[in-house]
């Protein structure tokens, strides 16, 4: 069930009744006070108590004239303002919706200091990301409302906030499509699973998609992902949907996902609190299926592969074991130094066949891929390693304005170097244990021969431990906005 978003042309004056969110700045709250005009803006000079709101950032209070209950939210100084604070803010209104149970939020986009396509976007963003729940499994204490309309009051007529609230909203919805994914049961969300929903998605879009099962990997050599998925029950797929939204232009983005449906670490057994929530660990697939959706659903006009590499790694007699060496589809051989390296396994052999059969003009992968890039950069940012300078740069725009932000850092020969074996062409690990994720990510560049490429290890970004801002703990969804705005603008 979706929000529905209605487009307000009007002043706050013509909202007479209902829930009215003011998310307003210092600057604007004085001038208000100092020289109330309207009858509205003289209640509230009159009523609000002054040692108790003034704008700052995170403040809030209520007032109530006859059937409107107008609630005033803190965005801070004006020169201090940014798109993140408004989503923010209207990430806070939309929690507050929620507790009092308020389904029909009408939120002021007019903010002094932004424009209004800017700030319209920013609190659809909010209001989307921060009201999603993952609640299926609960039987009680469900939130017994959830958001039915979301009304964006505005005086401008910038025929461009429409587009803008809309573009926001098939994103962030196309980003709780991902959560969903990333929360649900690693039992229900296994690579079979997440087959599905890539043919739905290429149903409902009419995209061409191609799926290469056991059989197929086998008759190929796709040896690394056969070697992950041989522990598990459910069997590999790897998944190719193709978005063609420019045929008139060569170039394509090839976009691949780690999908480990879950990860015990394999032999190489994950310890407690470590584990817990490995079902996550297809989240770069999960964002790859999302960032087509969205696409296909904003008609981008862009050619765009996604790529889902997927398979569980599971523990047990079949498993595939350490020490052992597995030829992959490039045909260079690996010898398994730790079972739990297992992403960059599934992501090489999906690098390979990409590269050689969609002859792509960029690769960018996005894969939990490693724990240290959590110890270097925590929740905040994801790591970004790679050959396409330009790729990176605008990523790294992108980041900024969408908030899902990325970081670069090396990749010199040195640590490539590194990634060397005693019995085969390369290890899956080295043993110092030194800079994890960039030796994750030297792995991944011995199977991108010559195509510009980047990779972003999300491991950090992906999942929130606890509450933050406009997220729920538990899946972010981080990719999909950022990937959507860089195709937008590349
Ligand atoms: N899926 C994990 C990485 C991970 C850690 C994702 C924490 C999300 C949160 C990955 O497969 C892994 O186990 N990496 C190992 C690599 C090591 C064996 C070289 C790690 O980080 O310990
Ligand atoms: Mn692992
Ligand atoms: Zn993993």
């Amino acid at each position: 069930m979706s929000i529905k978003v209605i487009l307000k042309e009007g002043s706050t004056t013509s909202v007479k009744s209902g829930d009215l969110f003011l998310p307003i700045t210092e600057e604007q709250y004085k001038k208000i006070n100092a020289s109330p005009k309207t009858d509205y803006e003289k209640e509230i000079s009159s009523k609000i108590v002054k040692s108790q709101f003034s704008g700052k950032f995170e403040q809030q209070t209520s007032i109530h004239i006859k059937n409107l209950r107008i609630h005033l939210f803190g965005l801070g100084k004006e020169k201090k303002l940014s798109t993140e604070k408004v989503r923010k803010t209207s990430g806070a209104i939309a929690n507050y919706s929620l507790i009092l149970k308020i389904s029909d939020p009408i939120i002021c986009s007019d903010i002094h200091g932004m424009d209004s396509t800017t700030s319209a976007g920013a609190i659809t963003d909010g209001v989307f990301l921060s009201s999603y729940r993952f609640d299926k499994y609960k039987t009680e204490d469900k939130e017994s409302i959830k958001l039915k309309t979301l009304t964006i009051l505005t005086n401008s007529k910038d025929k461009n906030i429409a587009s803008s609230i809309k573009n926001s909203q098939i994103t962030c919805e196309s980003a709780n499509y991902v959560r969903d994914l990333q929360m649900e049961n690693a039992d229900v969300a296994n690579p079979l699973y997440l087959e599905k929903q890539a043919r739905a998605i290429a149903k409902k879009h009419k995209l061409k998609i191609k799926v290469l099962g056991e059989k197929e990997l086998t008759k190929l050599g796709a040896g690394l992902i056969l070697a992950v998925a041989r522990g598990s029950k459910y069997p590999p797929r790897m998944i190719f949907l193709e978005y063609n939204g420019n045929p008139k232009s060569k170039d394509k983005t090839a976009i691949l996902g780690k999908g480990i449906t879950f990860d015990s670490g394999g032999l190489n057994l994950k310890p407690t609190k470590g584990i817990e929530t490995m079902r996550e660990d297809m989240s770069g697939a999960a964002v790859v299926l999302g960032t087509i959706k969205a696409a296909a659903e904003l008609k981008l006009k862009r050619n765009i592969i996604g790529v889902v590499s997927s398979a569980e790694n599971a523990i047990g007699t079949a498993a595939y074991k350490p020490g052992d060496i597995f030829k992959s589809l490039s045909g260079k051989t690996v010898e398994i130094g730790n079972t739990d390296a297992e992403g960059r396994l599934v992501l090489a052999d999906a690098l390979t066949y990409t590269e050689k059969n969609y002859k792509p003009t960029r690769m960018i992968d996005l894969a939990t891929l490693t724990g240290a890039v959590v110890v270097a950069l925590g929740d905040y940012v994801a790591g970004m390693f790679g050959t396409d300078d330009k790729a990176m740069a605008s990523l790294f725009n992108s980041g900024e304005k969408t908030y899902e932000r990325v970081w670069k850092l090396p990749l010199h020969q040195d640590y490539i170097d590194e990634v060397k074996s005693n019995t085969a062409d390369i290890n899956n690990i080295n043993y110092s244990r030194r800079a994890g994720s960039i030796m994750g990510a030297a792995f991944l560049s011995k199977f991108v021969e010559k195509t510009p490429w980047t990779h972003i290890d999300i491991a950090g970004t992906s999942w929130l431990e606890e509450e933050r801002g406009y997220y729920q703990p538990g899946g972010t969804g981080f990719g999909v906005r950022l990937l959507i705005d860089y195709l937008r603008n590349n």
